[in-house]
């Protein structure tokens, strides 16, 4: 049995000192902590289901988004990352399932929980690389960077 905390929180070890992408994913804990809650409250499954919609636009968009900053910066998207977008659907289908059948709920909050939390990792070690992190990018020096100044804050 996974007993793990639900919730997240969210540190400075988690930064990847790029703004807009760390006030996204700022924002994701947020609204995953209260998709949790919903969960756990066993709040009507209309309520949670409603958290996790919001909290599902916001990870699409911040996707969007993010290979977007990516792709400007001359980071070539390792196959993980398209991987890990099928797994959220996968996720996605599992909480419907459970909001549907009212039952599960904390398990269904905790694949979400891990999915977020890998999300996370990734961003960080594509984003702050260390020699060891050599292989989950490629680097492409044709490609011009972008000033992350530019970038306003949904
Ligand atoms: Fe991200």
């Amino acid at each position: 049995m996974d007993r793990r905390p639900l919730r997240l929180h969210w540190t400075d070890r988690h930064a990847t000192g790029v703004r807009p992408v760390d006030d996204d994913h700022q924002v994701m804990v947020i609204l995953y902590n209260d998709f949790s809650r919903a969960m756990e409250s066993r709040a009507s499954p209309v309520c949670a289901a409603g958290a996790f919609d919001i909290l599902a636009a916001h990870i699409r968009s911040h996707v969007v988004r993010e290979d977007g900053l990516l792709l400007h910066r001359g980071l070539i998207l390792p196959p993980q990352r398209r991987i890990a977008r099928h797994d959220f659907r996968a996720i996605a289908d599992i909480v419907h399932a459970s909001l549907n059948a009212d039952r599960d709920r904390p398990a269904a909050a905790a694949s979400l929980r891990d999915w977020i939390c890998e999300h996370l990792s990734a961003d960080h070690a594509l984003l702050v690389p260390r020699p060891s992190d050599e292989g989950l990018c490629c680097r492409s020096s044709a490609l011009p960077s972008l000033s992350m100044t530019a970038h306003t804050p949904v």
